[in-house]
């Protein structure tokens, strides 16, 4: 076999198997294709798996931000702080609300926000903007977990509320400074966090979302924002007399906030649920490619770096990310990237600093941060995915190995 003939990688993608094609087909061949028993079954893993008190699944990661955002009554006048690398949505669904946004720096090394930076960002800010500031939402990038516990202490002391998006991040673990396990989604240091179950993402719902938290006031709200704010539980209603919340009409409901539709389907949670059952299977198997690439590039070369573990525990990587100092190694990463599809190596850059796309740049100014833009010039996201094996690994490597001694 030549080189060019490996099946191309690309660097990331659902693994689906028969279990997961049956109960889609179920689902289909049942009673229920919307809003049916498949959605609870779903919540109600995702919560035991995450071990939070509650769950609610969404039509997307997007829409479970803007739902937390909501949530909050974060809106006009209020800041929202996010960290200057994520995807657009972290920053775009406080904007959905009216917020403004101001992007903190992130550790160059891990593209993550740091407490350091977090303070960083609030000693430029005018007493003004700091008061307006209503939240903070770190993101675990890569499925590393950031400085969840030291943010955290940051937000409380001025008294901010905190979403943790980890879009990235299901299934991983990580140490608090009292040595305890603590999972991502457990919502112990936030009030909400976030997940997307994009195809490429831990697991693949196709399009899919949840919101995990322990607070039952913010679970209620959640539930109603979902659904165009209506509530069908005459117990619930607010302007409804006696006689009817005792009797209540078959086709009433109480519309009591402007909600959206952001429901998730039976037919999605379904192969949420059957791949959800697999998650442990996923990690692992991820940890292992994650420790091959970490084990195989080390020494490769002075030029390029394996994005290294940000904390204690034990993260389940969505990407593998290389750090490259192209300009030293004497080729653009354009042509690196391009060098790498011709050998049917797909690879990607996560992310463009949020603050340089045309809508901030217009909305805010120029903007620049020193370790986001130092990130951003290095980052590549190898193929991770779980059809991967450990030789897919070694072709991989193979390739980087090739380009960069040529
Ligand atoms: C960090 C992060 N946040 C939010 C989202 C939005 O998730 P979705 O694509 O499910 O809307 C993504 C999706 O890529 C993401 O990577």
């Amino acid at each position: 076999m030549t080189l060019r003939d490996h099946k191309y990688l690309p660097y990331g993608r659902q693994c689906l198997d028969d279990d997961d094609i049956r109960a889609v087909v179920d689902v289909l061949q049942g009673d229920w294709l919307t809003t049916g028993p498949t959605i609870q079954k779903f919540e109600d893993k995702l919560r035991q798996t995450v071990k939070s008190d509650y769950a609610v699944s969404c039509s997307s990661g997007t829409a479970a931000l803007h739902m937390a955002y909501m949530a909050l009554d974060i809106g006009t006048g209020d800041r929202v702080i996010v960290p200057a690398i994520s995807f657009v949505a972290t920053a775009n669904a406080a904007v959905y609300c009216g917020a403004d946004i101001l992007f903190a720096d992130v550790d160059p090394d891990t593209g993550m926000m740091r407490a350091q930076d977090v303070v960083g960002l609030i000693e430029n800010l005018s007493p003004e903007e700091l008061q307006s500031v209503a939240a903070i939402t770190p993101v675990n990038l890569t499925g590393e977990v950031a400085e969840i516990e030291a943010i955290s202490m940051i937000a409380k002391k001025y008294g901010w509320k905190m979403i943790v998006d980890s879009c990235h991040a299901l299934g991983s673990i990580y140490l608090s400074r009292d040595g305890e396990n603590i999972t991502v989604g457990d919502c112990y240091f936030s009030d909400m966090e976030v997940f997307s179950f994009h195809p490429v993402k831990t697991i693949a719902m196709g399009e899919g979302g949840a919101v995990t938290t322990n607070d039952q006031a913010l679970y209620d709200r959640l539930c109603l924002l979902r659904n165009h704010g209506i509530e069908r539980d005459a117990e619930k209603w607010v302007s409804a007399s006696h006689s009817e919340i005792e009797k209540p009409p078959p086709w009433a409901y109480e519309m009591q906030i402007l909600g959206y539709n952001y429901r998730q389907s039976d037919i999605h949670c379904a192969l949420g649920l059957s791949q959800l059952n697999k998650l442990s299977e996923f990690t692992d198997h991820r940890r292992r490619l994650v420790a091959k690439y970490d084990q195989s590039l080390k020494g490769l070369s002075v030029y390029l770096k394996p994005m290294e573990s940000a904390r204690g525990g034990s993260a389940a990587r969505h990407l593998y990310v290389v750090l490259i100092d192209f300009k030293a190694l004497g080729v653009s990463r354009l042509d690196f990237v391009r060098e790498l599809s011709s050998r049917n190596v797909g690879s990607q850059v996560h992310y463009i600093p949020i603050y340089a796309h045309p809508f901030y740049r217009e909305k805010y100014g120029p903007q620049t941060r020193p370790g986001a833009e130092e990130y951003y010039a290095r980052t590549l996201s190898l193929p991770l995915h779980v059809n991967m094996t450990p030789d897919d690994v070694d072709y991989v490597i193979a390739q980087i190995a090739d380009i960069v001694t040529r």
